[in-house]
């Protein structure tokens, strides 16, 4: 049976961080971020907030829109690279949060694509039968590891939750998850990373004081790499489902930079009209952007049951992947 969205939700902290407030704490104007990223604010969490705590109520609202229980979820996948603790994963918070007690629930590391391939996942367990629904969550605080005295990353992100509900119950018609393109490439992982706190360079005080524990990017060689691996992935998934670019109704593409999203679409072809962008808001949510953007897109009605849509991610690892879908 065809795995298909049922339900979305999201969750944002309350407090807004405007680039305004940034230039207070580092040299830097909105007139750069704008410019160069396309972020006027962004979404931080309070010091005493983790991961969990905002996937749990996106959690809640998807499986509302879905109409399911709590306990009806049997699987749950959450996507993070700033998970409550090494572990226990921030999964099985989740699960005993919203109380799915009959869900197996397991984290996925893979940076700003920790989504896509949570979903990616997810479609293969529905396929398999395994089981019959699933609540795939992208969760991120990254607050937590941006260095505040780096005005090159801590600009750019910001704190957030989004969640999907994928049913395989035979009740989708048409609706379903029609490909997923999922790629790594391991070669370049010191393009952007957060060493620190691992088994490779573990927590010392120098670790504490040298910062390591904080994402370090090498923005303009990442920026190259996302515009051709986000490309390439749009190709591979028109190519294969035999579609072009005019017949999407929406690409969601990860929200990392304005700049990157207006050279992909021009690219490939596509209107900018036709995608979809809320960076502005919430600055770079890493895994957490996809399901954000497509719960606001529905809300907003820029897609509507019937739809064609289509995912494009990249991400530290580097991750990248692509997911075509009829809402
Ligand atoms: N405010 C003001 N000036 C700044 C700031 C700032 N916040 N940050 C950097 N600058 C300065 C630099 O110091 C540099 O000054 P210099 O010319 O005197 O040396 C100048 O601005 C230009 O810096 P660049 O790094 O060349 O700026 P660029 O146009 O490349 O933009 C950016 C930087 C926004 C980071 C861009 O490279 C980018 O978006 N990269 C990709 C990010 C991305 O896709 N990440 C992937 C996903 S994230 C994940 O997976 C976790």
């Amino acid at each position: 049976m065809k795995p298909y969205i049922a339900g979305t939700g999201r969750f944002l902290p309350e407090r807004v961080m405007t680039n305004h407030d940034l230039a207070k704490i580092v040299d830097t104007s909105d007139e750069w971020i704008v410019e160069r990223t396309g972020i006027k604010e962004r979404r931080i969490a309070e010091k005493e907030v983790c991961a969990s705590d905002l996937a749990a109520p996106a959690a809640r609202d998807a499986i509302k829109a879905a109409g399911l229980k709590a306990k009806d979820i049997e699987l749950i996948i959450v996507g993070t690279s700033t998970p409550d603790m090494l572990f226990p994963s921030t999964a099985c918070f989740v699960q005993a949060k919203i109380n799915a007690t009959n869900a197996v629930a397991f984290d996925l590391l893979a940076a700003c694509s920790g989504f896509t391939f949570s979903l990616a996942t997810a479609v293969q367990y529905l396929k398999s039968g395994l089981f019959k629904n699933a609540l795939v969550i992208g969760s991120e605080i990254y607050s937590s590891i941006l260095d505040w005295e780096d005005r090159t990353t801590c600009v750019l992100f910001g704190d957030g939750a989004g969640a999907v509900v994928l049913k395989a119950d035979g009740k989708g018609g048409k609706s379903g998850i029609l490909s997923t393109h999922i790629y790594s490439d391991g070669s370049k992982s010191d393009f952007l990373s957060a060493v620190g706190g691992g088994s490779a360079r573990r927590f010392t005080p120098d670790l504490i004081s040298e910062k390591k524990y904080c994402l370090t990017m090498n923005g303009q060689g990442t920026f190259k790499v996302a515009v051709k691996s986000m490309i390439s992935a749009a190709q591979a998934t028109l190519q294969e489902a035999g579609l072009s670019v005019s017949d999407i109704d929406l690409v969601i593409p990860h929200q990392a930079n304005t700049r990157i999203i207006a050279q992909v679409a021009k690219q490939l072809g596509i209107e900018e009209s036709k995608c979809f962008v809320n960076i502005q808001k919430y600055g770079n949510t890493a895994a957490a952007s996809i399901p954000i953007a497509l719960d606001e897109a529905i809300e907003e009605g820029r897609v509507k049951k019937g739809d064609l849509v289509l995912f494009v991610t990249f991400g530290g690892g580097f991750t990248w992947g692509s997911i075509l879908l009829r809402l």
